[in-house]
């Protein structure tokens, strides 16, 4: 967990798939590099691009006008050839050959799984931030892009929710959050639909039939069914074809919304949450740690070793399910 390399230059990376704020988040580490006098690299392409020395240097003019925009202007890609010991060996000379003397690693689990093994390897140090819509790693209280992408699902139920009450409809609305049901919880309830299905509180096809008769003996004209895809993209269409064949009250509809929850423009909360990080990971590997994910917890920052950060994730809000249940009446 601490490292003792005299670091002069930071190289910063963007892994798994893409998060709004992950441009916050390398602005943020780029800037506070030049502020404590350092050098900064761009690796473009995730570890993808270290094996293949796409490694750039960056400015403070490198990271203008990116505060706002989603995506990653380094690039990401999930790696199969840094799963090999080949790949890493590669890596590690490229970042040698450009100087690179620590890592900050933007990504979630795979991201942070690569960088454990990297760095025991090799010796450089790493320090991880925590960036993926799905809020799906320990230590802290929400990843970068999870806000945006709760944001840009709630504002798609809420579009689709027009449609079904003007056609009398069910809808199944499939949110992303691969194992996690966290953005499906949410938005759920920020858009005030009828029932969640979510891999933390599994609900057989018996129970949901049971809900929505209940809805529709209330007199409700439409309903929505928020589900998480749990790591099954597409199963949505199955549960609803399920249960049109044994509640068929309403005509019922499936939206998934797939990859838009990625991109656009990320929240406020992103932007903060990605600023903050992004300047203690600089500082963090000054102050020699290193296999670290930087968090926040309760507003404060908190440092979670990567093996931690990764391992049986439990950051569910029960709350959230509790809260759900009441006002789904
Ligand atoms: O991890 C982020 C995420 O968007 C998950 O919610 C989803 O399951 C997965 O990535 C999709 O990955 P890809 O973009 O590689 O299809």
């Amino acid at each position: 967990m601490t490292n003792k390399t005299l670091i002069n230059r930071i190289g910063i990376f963007t892994s798994g798939g893409d998060a709004p704020g992950m441009n916050a988040a390398i602005r943020a580490v780029v800037r506070a590099c030049i502020f404590y006098g350092k050098e900064a690299v761009g690796i473009y392409r995730g570890y993808d691009g270290m094996i293949g020395g796409d490694i750039v240097e960056l400015n403070s003019r490198s990271v203008s006008n990116i505060i706002q925009r989603g995506g990653t202007i380094l690039k990401s890609a999930r790696s199969k050839d840094f799963m090999t010991a080949e790949g890493r060996k590669t890596a590690f000379e490229n970042l040698v050959k450009h100087n690179v003397d620590a890592l900050v690693a933007i990504g979630g689990d795979g991201t942070f799984r690569g960088a454990q093994l990297f760095s025991e390897e090799f010796g450089i140090p790493v320090v991880g931030l925590p960036g993926t819509i799905d809020n799906d790693l320990n230590g802290t209280d929400f990843t970068i892009g999870y806000d945006t992408a709760v944001n840009t699902a709630t504002v798609a139920i809420d579009k689709v929710r027009d449609t079904a009450s003007s056609h009398n409809r069910l809808f199944f609305i499939e949110v992303m959050g691969r194992n996690s049901g966290q953005i499906a919880m949410l938005s759920s309830i920020a858009s005030g639909a009828e029932a969640t299905m979510i891999p933390e509180h599994p609900m057989d096809i018996d129970e949901l039939v049971k809900m929505l008769e209940n809805g529709a003996g209330r007199k409700k004209s439409s309903s929505l069914v928020v589900i998480a895809e749990g790591g099954n993209p597409g199963h949505s269409i199955d549960i609803a074809r399920e249960v049109n064949e044994r509640f068929s009250h309403y005509d019922t509809k499936v939206t998934i919304l797939g990859h838009l929850q990625r991109g656009g423009s990320p929240t406020v909360a992103d932007r903060v949450l990605a600023s903050r990080l992004g300047v203690v990971a600089v500082e963090s590997l000054l102050a020699n740690k290193s296999e670290v994910m930087v968090g926040i917890v309760n507003n404060e920052i908190k440092f979670t070793p990567f093996g931690k950060a990764t391992k049986d994730v439990n950051n569910f809000n029960e709350e959230m399910f509790r809260i759900a249940a009441i006002l789904s009446v």
